[in-house]
């Protein structure tokens, strides 16, 4: 019987950390971060130094002592490990200190309950924190009688499901599965309708914090929550883009991207960051006065790699210049194209210069231009009208004359056998014979 009181939210961290880890600091603070974005109320956090993990607690036992008198003098009623622990080594931390404990993975998965916001990113939270909770039902609760209060790590939709047993549970997941699989097709299914209408899509990404959702508003005037808290945009929040020399675009923000993401949230989330999969450029929003931003970097480039989105052309952006202390400019590459636009979303600084690269990057792959069609390609006709690809058209007894405007990548496929030679000139050659 879980009440939902506000209780189980004075929480000590415990921080573990391996020899010549160099940013203990910063992981530190990002790790309260977190727990602050549950709504924990910090009371002490204590690091712990792992040379080898110890089975029983994954701390030290004198460093679990320490933790149990911490919590008794400061009145704390929740734990918040940094670090993945096994269910025993959860619930051998939780019998000995006799209150909750909740790992970085338990920790994540709540805050992710609290922010999702779609139907199916709140499936896909459901989904994870019932297979998170699942291996951990079979010890029982009963160690923790009078404590099984509290909200984090017990909120969103799996609280219900401590009483329940692993029957139902198991039955649970896969009724979720099964509606979750459902509701992805659906989304492929208007995926695909939507790449017919040709519209660039452009999908924000950065670590967290960097100034995503600041540059999301800056640049589309919208509304969308920005704070300066973990994973204040979860879901993907999708806007038009205008301004362009390329016309319109489509601007997503996605969620902020931590490290040591625990590998089944990347794969639970997949879905929520499919916005980023699905767009034709990444804009990489770093932050420039972060003087760890060329590392952040790597750690969301690395899990862009494992959402595979990696290869995804990328603009990045250095965003606080204004703490930087640098003016708004763009960087180029060899031929030219833009490679890094520096600005301050905030202060609105640069973004004219990030309106700009965007024009050249995405009008770069485009199509625009006029097409005679004579009577006899009626088939090739109808294929560009139902990609969206004609923005104009005139019909004399002749054939067609069209205006197309469409991204590359929509023209190409369709210049297969006998419309290639229709369509050579269209692509400037490069339509396959
Ligand atoms: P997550 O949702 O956690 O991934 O964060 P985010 O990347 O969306 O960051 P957000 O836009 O919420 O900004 C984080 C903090 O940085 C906020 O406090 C912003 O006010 C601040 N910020 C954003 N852009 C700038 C900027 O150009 N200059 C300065 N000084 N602060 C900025």
């Amino acid at each position: 019987m879980f009440d939902r009181q506000k209780k189980g939210e004075r929480a000590v961290l415990v921080l573990p950390h391996s020899r010549g880890e160099g940013d203990s600091v910063r992981r530190a603070d990002e790790f309260a971060e977190l727990a602050k974005s549950a709504g924990a109320e910090i009371l002490g956090s204590i690091p712990a130094r792992i040379d080898t993990p110890n089975p029983r607690y994954y701390i030290g036992t004198g460093k679990a002592e320490e933790v149990a008198e911490a919590v008794r003098a400061l009145g704390a009623d929740l734990v918040l490990v940094d670090h993945l622990l096994s269910p025993v080594q959860e619930r051998n931390l939780e019998k000995l200190l006799n209150i909750r404990v909740v790992d970085r993975a338990g920790l994540i998965l709540d805050i992710f309950a609290q922010r999702a916001r779609s139907h199916e990113g709140k499936l896909e939270v459901e989904l994870a924190q019932l297979k998170h909770l699942a291996t951990r039902l079979v010890r029982g609760w009963t160690h923790l009688d009078s404590q099984r209060g509290g909200a984090i790590g017990n909120r969103g939709p799996g609280e219900t499901q401590l009483e329940t047993d692993r029957r139902l549970l198991a039955e649970r997941v896969k009724m979720l599965t099964k509606r979750l699989e459902k509701v992805q097709t659906q989304r492929g299914q208007q995926r695909r309708a939507r790449l017919r209408n040709t519209v660039p899509r452009v999908a924000l990404v950065g670590y967290t914090n960097a100034g995503k959702s600041t540059l999301f508003n800056a640049l589309t005037q919208g509304e969308v929550y920005a704070a300066d808290q973990l994973f204040a945009t979860l879901d993907p929040t999708v806007r038009k883009l205008d301004g362009l020399s390329c016309g319109p675009a489509v601007l997503a923000d996605t969620v902020g991207f931590v490290r040591d993401l625990p590998h089944d949230l990347v794969a639970a989330f997949r879905g929520t960051l499919a916005e980023a999969r699905d767009a034709d450029l990444l804009l990489h929003v770093c932050d420039a006065a972060d003087e760890e931003r060329d590392r952040l970097r790597d750690v969301v480039n690395h899990v862009l790699d494992e959402i595979e989105a990696g290869d995804l052309p990328q603009l990045r952006v250095m965003n606080k210049i204004d703490l930087a202390g640098v003016a708004p400019r763009i960087d180029r590459d060899d031929e030219g194209r833009p490679t890094q636009v520096w600005l301050s979303a905030a202060q609105g600084l640069g973004l004219d210069l990030l309106r700009q690269a965007l024009g050249e990057l995405l009008g770069g792959d485009r199509v625009r231009s006029q097409l005679r069609l004579p009577l006899s390609a009626g088939r090739l006709h109808a294929r560009l009208k139902a990609a969206g690809a004609i923005v104009d058209e005139a019909f004399d007894e002749e054939g067609w004359q069209l205006s197309i405007d469409a991204p590359r990548s929509v023209i190409a496929p369709l210049s297969g056998g006998s419309d290639a030679a229709l369509l050579r000139d269209l692509l400037g050659g490069a339509a396959q014979e």
